[in-house]
């Protein structure tokens, strides 16, 4: 310890029970400096919370690391290709300014639902949000010029992930004849299950009540709670008495109801589906009934605004 401290090598805590450490300097340890190649942060795993169901995603630390070796706080971050946003989130995590571009609604929709998530960001309120519309003719322009990104689009607007992935999109067709474009998750209230709205698009001007029996079927079909239509435009009266024949789903003490029909303009003007509480964000692979809740969520990590 003499020799040590003659040598400069101890280093005295402030606190004076506090234990004496030995100096190490890097340039005398065994072992390599870290280098190009880099086998320490494992692969996304088929069942990371973090997963989104993007085909391409990266695990979070990776982005981390590289944003912490090139940049400071404050400083501005860009991806010009963001996918489901990894280095957006990896660079409000570490305090940097970010920009992310990426010419898919299902990723604009998967980063917003994300920034939800693990940050409680708003688009408008806490960031700005460019090449999406924001009127109503531009909103029923775009549903005729592109129906499926504008289907993205909506149901990233009320923050449900979209259905069915990644692989269909990049082929430009609907995925399936699920009648499912999207899915929002709530938990019963004592917390224990998770339940789940449907949310089906139709961004065409032929509307008909059929649409709504075809969603009150899917609904029943996949035992969810609600089923949410999405209009590019304004639906029938006879759509509208479909859905209220649908009756309601209980609550917590409140009922809401079981089928609900949102148009875009009301979408723009501020409305949201009428849906309980607490909208959990449950990755696009994970089937609610797998989801993990209170201390089997709290042992695998999960983020204190994913668990209950
Ligand atoms: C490899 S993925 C990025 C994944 C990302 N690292 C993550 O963790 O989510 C590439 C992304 O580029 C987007 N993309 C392809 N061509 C583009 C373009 N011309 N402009 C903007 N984004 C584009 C795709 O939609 C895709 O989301």
């Amino acid at each position: 310890m003499e020799r040590y401290d003659r040598d400069g090598l101890l280093y005295f805590p402030n606190d004076p029970g506090g234990r004496l450490r030995l100096k190490r300097y890097l340039d005398e340890s065994l072992g390599e400096k870290i280098q190009s190649l880099w086998d320490d942060i494992p692969p996304l795993s088929a069942h990371a919370l973090e997963r989104l169901g993007y085909p391409t995603q990266k695990p979070v630390s990776l982005l981390e690391r590289i944003l912490s070796a090139s940049s400071n706080p404050g400083d501005v971050v860009l991806d010009p290709f963001c996918g489901c946003g990894t280095t957006i989130s990896a660079a409000e995590k570490l305090g940097r300014q970010w920009i992310g571009i990426d010419s898919t609604h299902l990723s604009v929709g998967l980063i917003k639902a994300r920034l939800k998530r693990d940050f409680d960001l708003l688009p408008k309120q806490d960031y700005q949000e460019h090449g999406t519309p924001s009127d109503l003719a531009a909103a029923q322009y775009f549903a005729e010029q592109d129906p499926f990104q504008f289907q993205f689009w909506i149901v990233g607007e009320i923050g449900a992930q979209a259905f069915g992935g990644m692989g269909d999109s990049r082929k430009g067709k609907k995925g399936g004849d699920t009648g499912i474009d999207g899915q929002l998750f709530f938990r019963t209230p004592d917390g224990v299950k998770i339940e789940r709205a449907i949310v089906s698009v139709k961004a065409g001007r032929n509307l008909n009540p059929a649409m709504v029996r075809d969603l009150r079927g899917t609904v029943e079909r996949e035992k969810a709670a609600i089923g949410v239509l999405l209009l590019a435009h304004e639906p029938t009266r006879g759509m509208l008495q479909e859905a209220a024949s649908a009756g309601v789903y209980s609550w917590g003490g409140r009922v809401y109801p079981k089928l609900q029909l949102l148009t875009v303009a009301q979408l723009l003007a501020g409305q949201q589906p009428d849906l309980p509480r607490g909208v959990v964000n449950v990755s696009l692979e994970q089937k609610p009934a797998k989801a993990l809740t209170g201390k089997r969520a709290k042992d695998k990590g999960a983020s204190p605004l994913f668990a209950p």
